[in-house]
């Protein structure tokens, strides 16, 4: 089995993580400075979400150059010597590769800007003309995941308006052509750049869009391709309803056309060739769950999202786990468990928020690091933090003003981390104005507070990461998934030594122990209660036994 393959990797936002020149928005250098709390915490890898230069119109995922680091995050030299200090720890590096779109300062957008229609500057994106007597229409009705069309007309040298681009997200970002062999190659050369500074992997992102319909016909249900995408709309009242939006995602013009996995069985070539285990790790909204780890297969891993949309009750995670782990052993894979990252709701919030929402995530965060398969954590996860309040007037995801201001958008995931409640901006940074602010109601969750309290989240997370590395019990296979008959007690036993319980309901249960066992941890030590015989699971918390 590959490290990675059942590894912790902590995913790094690196302009709210640490700010170690003090100009308001962290930087590499701050990664760096925190690598002995990251050690601490006992990690395999950091994956790093994008540092490229950006004009940050979608919080860097609109890269400008994909072969360097912004200046401001302290340019190559911080990259190289972050490489450097996390090798010295034994942490690995993941780097966010952005394969669907450039950023529109890209030098080849701008290129193309200045270049004419069917010019091999714009054949590295998606230029069509558009409908109507002038070409006043876009070419078809396809719409951005963000809001709108997704389409942008340009003004051509002449200064009348012109030729239309393809964008799935925002303006800013323009969809490149995957059939254009220089757009391959010119990835396969990030891919080997970033291999030669010592990374381990990379993160795909946006994996199921790059290959397009490119006869641009009209969509008959536009909106219900990207309604199929978003995990905000996902109902876990009403699952089935979700899966009727859900088949709208595969094989569609713009998502998860089966060619897209010919791309990758090129890098995988090249990872392949390397003489360090290399991987990657698709980020692919793909329906059903077959069709998600066909990624995989092609890449190596793929994220499970389903956990950042499960409701907190032990038949839906029983069933959830069950499916995931049947899908796995089909695709001999493993699954990967992720409970939030900088596009969602932080687990704390999406369960409820205040002391019941951390008790439940506390729980989630015992039951994922008991399953078999790689365990993705977002940084804060570990301190328990819930979504920041972001004013109205600092927000800065696009979806906030291109949903007309209906979605607030995903700032509030991505404020900065709290990492010492008495200095200025909690700790973050010295500057006086950071680049998003650190929220007013964080009291009692920073480092230092959490570090001098045992029963803190902080603790538990690195108890259960030190556990998931000592205990033997998580070598072998997961055996058994069940809910017990009330429905509310999650059972779930790795082959006949170890045993997770998770208490989804209102009181605390009971539950027999075929054997002896001993507590290992638990997500709260309050109220659990175990005999010979039996063990009591107090509401609202899980906890792993293993066999005397
Ligand atoms: C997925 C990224 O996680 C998200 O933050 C970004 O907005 C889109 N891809 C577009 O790159
Ligand atoms: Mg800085």
């Amino acid at each position: 089995m590959s490290w990675w393959q059942n590894g912790v990797i902590y995913q790094v936002y690196p302009r709210s993580f640490f700010d170690s020149d003090n100009d308001g928005m962290g930087d590499l250098s701050g990664v760096t400075v925190k690598l002995p709390y990251l050690k601490k915490l006992g990690i395999d890898a950091i994956w790093l979400s994008p540092f490229y230069p950006s004009p940050l119109h979608d919080g860097g995922y609109d890269v400008a150059n994909p072969r360097d680091v912004a200046e401001e995050l302290g340019g190559l030299k911080s990259f190289d010597s972050l490489s450097r200090n996390a090798k010295e720890l034994d942490i690995k590096l993941i780097v966010d590769l952005v394969p669907n779109h450039f950023s529109k300062d890209h030098p080849w957008f701008r290129s193309a800007l200045t270049s004419k229609p069917n010019s091999p500057e714009r054949a590295l994106f998606h230029f069509q003309d558009g409908k109507g007597s002038k070409g006043e229409h876009p070419p078809n009705n396809w719409i951005s995941l963000f809001g709108g069309p997704a389409w942008t007309q340009v003004i051509e040298s002449d200064g009348n308006p012109g030729q239309w681009y393809l964008h799935i997200f925002d303006s800013s970002q323009p969809d490149l052509n995957w059939t254009n062999q220089k757009v391959r190659n010119d990835f396969i050369e990030t891919i080997r750049f970033w291999l030669a500074r010592g990374v381990s992997g990379f993160r795909v992102d946006v994996a199921v869009g790059l290959i397009k319909d490119m006869s641009y016909q009209d969509d008959p249900q536009p909106q219900l391709r990207v309604d199929a995408m978003r995990l905000d709309l996902y109902d876990p009242e009403h699952p089935e309803k979700s899966e009727e939006i859900r088949k709208w995602a595969n094989n569609s013009p713009l998502f998860d056309r089966d060619e897209v996995h010919k791309v990758y069985q090129e890098w995988q070539e090249i990872f392949d060739q390397q003489t360090s285990e290399v991987f990657a790790v698709a980020e692919a909204w793909a329906y059903p769950i077959d069709r998600a780890m066909a990624y995989a297969k092609s890449l190596g891993q793929v994220f499970n999202f389903d956990f950042m949309i499960v409701p907190f009750k032990a038949r839906t995670l029983a069933d959830t786990i069950t499916n995931l782990i049947r899908a796995a052993n089909d695709y001999s894979t493993y699954p990967t468990w992720v409970l939030s990252n900088h596009d969602v709701s932080r687990v704390v919030t999406r369960l409820g928020g205040g002391d019941t929402g951390l008790a439940k995530a506390r729980a989630m965060a015992v039951l994922t690091h008991f399953l078999p398969g790689s365990i993705y954590v977002y940084q804060g996860e570990e301190l328990g933090l819930p979504d920041a309040n972001i004013p109205p007037n600092l927000r800065l995801d696009p979806i906030w003003e291109k949903s007309g201001h209906t979605q607030i958008g995903r700032d509030g995931f991505r404020a900065p981390m709290p990492w010492d409640n008495r200095k200025p901006n909690r700790g973050f940074s010295n500057a006086e104005k950071t680049w998003l602010p650190s929220p007013d109601d964080w009291q009692v969750l920073d480092v230092p507070t959490q570090e001098n309290d045992p029963s803190s989240t902080l603790w538990l997370y690195r108890n259960l990461i030190k556990s998931r590395k000592t205990k033997t019990l998580w070598q072998v296979p997961l055996a058994l998934t069940k809910a017990s008959p009330e429905g509310e007690l999650l059972a779930v036993w790795r082959s006949d030594c170890g045993l997770c319980l998770v208490n989804t309901g209102e009181k605390n249960v009971s539950y027999d122990l075929p054997f002896p066992m001993e507590l290992v941890i638990s997500s709260s030590d309050i109220g659990i209660e175990v005999t010979k015989s039996a063990v009591v699971v107090p509401v609202n918390t899980a906890l792993i036994l293993s066999k005397l």
